[in-house]
């Protein structure tokens, strides 16, 4: 019943909603500020074969800190149709706070995006839902538009409890925004198992979470705000699988790890997800 009612469901319905997918590769502590260099070179020399690309989907790289400086200058001095995003910020406005890096810093920069609450800086980092939802308030006052992250661990997969986790990371993350702000974040969802592992969901599965986030934007923020909000998926995408996950209709896009290292695998995952453009 559920199979058939998949195969006759619309082959998409991101476009009738106005969601450019989006396509952005997380760097994380991998390359140096000369090799980050080479790798913004080579991903904007690839893309601007691929015009299509290009016009329909949003490209964002994800460098660490000491890089954005660096790929900032490349994308700005080649014109590149890439944007630029950090991993992480602090949500005070400045002060005496060693090693942090504040938002105004990053929208200084050319950051249009800012990646929060990760699992790996929910993990290593304690970072907790409060203090995500505190730096997704700074970096909407600051103008920088977040990428929150959430996603379940195998142990909460395993227990049945995905759903009613990934939505509470979702409204907690999020409390406290107008419908205006939270229809403009977007959201990651990036089951911790399937992070580095090669491990991924079923494409049917990773659209329901998607769908159940989508469910919980509209329960806090409206539904004119939840349909326009961009869900990515996260884990293990890759060349070979991402095709299988765009067309289901609560996924936007992918937040990519180690497969966007590699610029042809990036461009090519970029070019994928233009074929589902509308
Ligand atoms: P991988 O694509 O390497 O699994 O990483 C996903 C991720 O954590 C992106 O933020």
């Amino acid at each position: 019943m559920i199979a058939e009612s998949r195969s006759v469901r619309p082959r998409k319905g991101r476009g009738a909603m106005g969601r450019r997918p989006m396509i952005a590769g997380n760097w994380k502590m991998y390359k140096t500020p000369a090799e980050a260099v080479v790798l913004a070179q080579h991903i904007d020399n690839l893309i601007l074969d691929d015009p299509r690309s290009v016009e329909s989907v949003d490209i964002v790289v994800c460098p660490p800190f000491v890089d954005l400086k660096s790929v900032a200058t490349v994308l700005e001095f080649d014109h590149a149709p890439m944007m630029l995003a950090a991993q992480n910020v602090f949500w005070e406005a400045e002060g005496a706070y060693t090693g942090e890096i504040a938002p105004g810093m990053l929208a200084d920069l050319g950051c249009s995006y800012c990646i929060v609450g990760h699992s790996e800086r929910r993990q290593y980092f304690g970072e907790t839902d409060a203090t995500v939802n505190k730096k997704v308030h700074a970096l909407v006052a600051a103008g920088v538009t977040p990428i929150m992250c959430c996603g379940e661990s195998l142990e909460t997969r395993d227990a049945g409890g995905t759903e009613a986790f990934v939505r509470e990371q979702v409204r907690a993350g999020l409390e406290g925004l107008t419908a205006d702000q939270a229809a403009e974040v977007v959201v990651a969802y990036e089951p911790i198992w399937a992070i580095g592992t090669g491990r991924i969901p079923t494409p049917e599965a990773a659209n329901d979470v998607c769908r159940s986030i989508r469910a919980t934007l509209g329960a806090a923020f409206g539904q004119p705000a939840a349909i326009r909000v961009r869900i990515l998926y996260g884990g293990s995408a890759k060349p070979e699988n991402l095709g299988l996950f765009m067309p289901e209709p609560d996924i936007d896009g992918a937040l990519i790890g180690g497969a966007a290292l590699d610029a042809e695998s990036f461009v090519s995952m970029v070019k994928t997800a233009a074929g589902f453009a509308e």
